[in-house]
């Protein structure tokens, strides 16, 4: 496929833009050469995602645009990858001229040869999931990174069947990845100067290889380069194991931050969830993490207005977001979406006024709980691992801590990729301001701390 030029745009969760990563080693390996703008390509790719309807309708309506694109270019092939491609194959190949190719997220490796199929004037789908593609053997072309912190997929699909997600549906079975390949991806990102790694799954405690557990992948990567950060998303509370908190508590490279999904905060909605543990132990979880990991920060995934939600019920979300402190949080409204247990079996009966009006009352006390939280760290030092030039403004810095807050401080003579600590001056509910202290290293903070 030499001289042909893909152009790909991802949407959804990290684990999708780690496989746009895949995509690109794939196609680059057959020859084709990447380019940065859609127009300049011979081969556009949507990396799509199902999880609500509106990260759907974004993609429609992109497609919609690069229709256009196809009128002034007759050979453009344009394909849409990932989690929509088997829920929507039969209408988007119906569409006239709006997708050539479908390629589910078990079959990238078919994608050249569904371009060949397309040149020979035909429709080409590949959606067929599969019980063992882990695509181990590919190594991941990061081209859109920061060059400081990347994201390892460590297994694919969902066994857990919440009753409102889609994923199952879209990503098939879950399998784990060889531990073996997972540790030398991890080692040449440190050879090749990464710092930070998160290893991704949509349900990593059941991570399992043989007899490798997730604790003892979480071990054996924080052994890889004692220089390297590293975190993980996401975990399900149902079956946190205790190890791994220990582990983390142990190893200064291991962070102190998860990313807890709480979805809701009463038993009875957790219930209808399919959520295998109630608002009791979900509370008894958390208070565990906090006291074997001191100095923890927790972020969560909260649903508004899921199917019979009573009044009562969102007050225990409130409640239970009050109560656990959550640094940071994702909160959606339900949306619903077929295939799913509970499209089948309930109804999605909250009217839509009264889950955006949950919905942003859950946002705005958690914007205090968070604007609190980062108010007290006012004072407090932490290591920071510079990613790159704030947003702001060119004169500073910005990176997070060690716990995932976002910080910017004054650039100096600092690089990316530096670990600078810092000590906190100023904070929003989403940003720490700081005072550079000197430039660091794991090493010599932790051991600071050991001895304070
Ligand atoms: N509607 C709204 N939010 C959803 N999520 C998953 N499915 C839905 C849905 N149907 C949220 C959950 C999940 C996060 C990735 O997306 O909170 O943890
Ligand atoms: Fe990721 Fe889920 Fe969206 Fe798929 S549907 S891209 S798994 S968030």
């Amino acid at each position: 496929m030499a001289d042909k030029k893909f152009y790909i745009e991802t949407y959804g969760c990290q684990m999708n833009f780690a496989d746009s990563e895949i995509v690109n080693s794939i196609l680059l390996e057959d020859g084709m050469s990447p380019v940065h703008e859609a127009e300049q390509a011979d081969v556009i790719l949507v990396n799509t995602c199902s999880i609500r309807e509106n990260a759907e309708t974004k993609v429609w309506n992109r497609l919609k645009e690069f229709r256009q694109l196809k009128r002034e270019k007759s050979d453009l092939t344009v394909g849409v990858l990932g989690c929509m491609a088997e829920r929507i194959k039969d209408q988007i190949i119906e569409q006239e001229h709006l997708v050539d190719i479908v390629v589910g997220p078990d079959a990238y490796r078919d994608i050249p040869k569904l371009i060949e199929e397309v040149e020979d004037g035909r429709k080409a789908v590949n959606v067929l999931l599969s019980l063992e593609e882990t695509y181990a053997d590919i190594a991941p072309v990061r081209t859109t990174g920061n060059g400081v912190t990347a994201f390892v997929s460590i297994m694919r699909g969902c066994d857990n069947m919440c009753s409102f997600c889609v994923v199952p549906f879209t990503r098939g079975r879950e399998r784990s990845r060889p531990m073996e390949s997972i540790l030398n991806e991890i080692r040449q990102l440190s050879e090749q100067g990464y710092k930070e790694v998160t290893l991704l799954g949509q349900n990593v405690n059941s991570y399992k290889d043989g007899e490798n557990t997730f604790a003892k992948l979480m071990y054996e990567a924080s052994q890889v380069d004692p220089e390297m950060r590293f975190r993980f998303s996401s975990p399900h509370p149902k079956d946190f194991p205790d190890e791994l908190l220990h582990i983390i508590a142990e190893k200064p490279n291991l962070c102190n931050y998860i990313h807890i999904p709480a979805q809701a905060g009463s038993s009875s909605m957790l219930e209808r969830m399919r959520r295998p543990y109630t608002r009791e132990q979900y509370l008894e979880l958390v208070e565990k993490m906090k006291s074997i990991i001191p100095g923890l920060s927790l972020s969560t995934d909260i649903i508004a207005g899921f199917c019979d939600e009573t009044e009562e019920e969102h007050e225990q979300t409130l409640s239970l977001m009050k109560e656990v402190e959550y640094d940071l949080a994702y909160m959606f409204a339900y949306s619903e979406r077929e295939r799913t247990l509970a499209y089948r079996k309930f109804e999605d009966n909250v009217p839509e006024e009264i889950k955006k009006r949950r919905l942003s009352e859950i946002i705005t006390q958690q914007m205090d709980i968070q604007a609190k939280r980062n108010k007290e760290e006012i004072g407090r030092r932490h290591l920071v691992l510079v990613e790159g030039t704030s947003k702001r403004s060119d004169d500073q810095m910005s990176g997070r801590t060690d716990t995932n807050k976002m910080v910017v401080f004054d650039r100096m003579d600092f690089s990316k990729g530096d670990y600078v600590e810092v000590e906190v001056v100023d904070s929003t509910s989403a940003t720490l301001i700081a005072r550079p202290v000197k430039k660091s290293s794991i090493a010599e903070f932790y051991k600071k701390e050991a001895v304070a």
